[in-house]
C-alpha cells in the first residue's frame, strides 16, 4: 500500500529497532530509565528549554501541557482546527475542566491577533480565568511565520497569559525554514513535539518547558495514566529519529511539492494548499468516491474523513509519487 493518509503510518526503521533493542532500561515512574533520562536532557538542550517529559503519545503530552498551565475553571484560547480543540476527545474539558475558548483560524492557520485580544476575558466572577494561549505549528503543513509567533505570544504575555504549542510537526516547520528548534521554541513557555510522525517512531512525544511546569506536568501525567516504566525502548527510537531522521523531513517537503505539481494538472482536482509534508485538494463530487476507491483498488489510501488530504512521509519514495500520479491519470483516463 502506498498509505498518504498521514505521516503518523510511518513504520521504525531496522537501525531503529536495533537502538530500541539495545536500550539500556529501568523503571521510568522511578526516575530509573537511563535512556528516558538522556533523551529528554538532550531535547530539552535542543529545544532551549530547562526540562522534557517523554509522553507515550501527542495527545497526552498536549492535555498535560494544558493541565500543567490551566487549573479548574480556567479557560485556554485556541484555533477552531486545532488538533488540541478539534482532535483530542474535548479532553482539556473533560479531564482537565479547562474550558477551550476557541477562535477561528485564518486560512494559514494563525489565530488573529485581534480575536485573540477580544477573546481575553476581564476579571470578573462571570467569566472563566483566561490563562493561556494555544498555538499549533505547522497546522495543516502550514508553518506559522516567525513574525507572527513573535507578536501573539508578545500579545498573550501582554494580557498575563501563558503560551503553549503543539509542536507535533515542528521538526518539519525547522526543516523548511532552516531555523532550529530553539528559535521555534523559544517564544513558548512550553511546546509538544512529536517523534511518531514524520519522523518514524512507533509512538512517543515529549513536553519542554521549565523545570517548574514539568515537574507539574510530572505528577498530571502520572494521574492520567502515562507513567510508563521501562520506557527507555521508546526514548532510544525517539533518540534515533532526533539523530537520525530530522533532515530527511525536507525529502518529505520536496515530494508533497512534486505531488501537489503532479495533482494540479488534473481539471477535476484542485490543489487548495501544500506545505511542508502536506497536500490538500478539492475533487469535483462526482469523482471523489469513486477516485478514493479506485485509489484503493491499485494500492493507495488518501483521508476523506476531515478534508482530501494527502501526506507525504518518510515511507513514500519518489517512484511512490509518479506511482500515485499515474494512478490517478489512468482513473481520469477510463472515467
Ligand atoms: C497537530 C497534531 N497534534 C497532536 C496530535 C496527537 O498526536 P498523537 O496521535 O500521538 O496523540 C496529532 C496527531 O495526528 C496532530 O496532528
Amino acid at each position: 500500500m502506498i498509505d498518504l493518509r498521514s505521516d503518523t503510518v510511518t513504520r521504525p526503521t531496522a537501525a531503529m529497532r536495533d537502538a530500541m533493542m539495545a536500550a539500556p532500561l529501568g523503571d521510568d515512574v522511578w526516575g530509573d530509565d537511563p535512556t528516558v533520562n538522556a533523551f529528554q536532557a538532550t531535547l530539552a538542550e535542543r529545544a532551549g528549554k530547562e526540562a522534557a517529559l517523554l509522553f507515550p503519545s501527542g495527545t497526552q503530552s498536549n492535555l498535560v501541557g494544558l493541565m500543567a498551565h490551566c487549573e479548574r475553571g480556567d479557560e485556554y484560547i485556541v484555533g477552531q482546527s486545532a488538533h488540541t480543540y478539534r482532535y483530542e476527545g474535548g479532553g482539556a474539558a473533560v479531564l482537565g475542566s479547562i474550558q477551550p475558548q476557541p477562535i477561528e483560524n485564518a486560512p494559514d492557520g494563525s489565530l488573529p491577533l485581534e480575536k485573540i485580544a477580544a477573546a481575553v476575558k476581564a476579571d470578573d466572577v462571570h467569566f472563566a480565568r483566561t490563562r493561556l494561549l494555544a498555538l499549533e505549528n505547522t497546522i495543516g503543513g502550514n508553518v506559522l511565520t516567525a513574525e507572527y509567533v513573535q507578536q501573539a505570544t508578545e500579545l498573550a504575555r501582554t494580557h498575563g497569559l501563558a503560551t503553549h504549542l503543539d509542536g507535533a510537526r515542528l521538526f518539519n516547520a525547522a526543516v523548511a525554514t532552516d531555523t532550529s528548534l530553539k528559535q521555534l521554541c523559544q517564544p513558548f513557555d512550553s511546546v509538544s513535539l512529536c517523534f511518531s510522525k514524520g519522523l518514524g517512531t512507533p509512538m512517543g512525544s515529549a513536553l519542554v518547558g521549565s523545570e517548574a511546569l514539568i515537574n507539574r506536568a510530572r505528577r498530571w501525567r502520572k494521574m492520567v495514566g502515562g507513567g510508563m516504566r521501562q520506557a527507555g525502548i521508546i526514548a532510544a527510537a525517539c533518540q534515533h529519529a532526533l539523530d537520525h531522521h530530522v533532515a530527511d523531513l525536507a525529502h518529505d517537503h520536496r515530494r508533497a511539492a512534486r505531488l501537489a505539481e503532479g495533482l494540479a494538472t488534473f481539471p477535476a482536482i484542485e490543489v487548495t494548499s501544500q506545505a511542508t509534508n502536506m497536500v490538500f485538494v478539492q475533487i469535483d463530487k462526482a469523482h471523489v468516491a469513486p477516485l478514493a476507491a479506485w485509489l484503493k483498488e491499485h494500492g493507495v489510501l488518501i483521508e476523506l474523513l476531515y478534508a482530501t488530504r494527502m501526506v507525504v512521509h518518510r515511507d513514500i519514495s519518489d517512484s511512490d509519487i509518479e506511482q500515485v500520479l499515474n494512478i490517478i491519470k489512468r482513473y481520469f483516463d477510463q472515467a
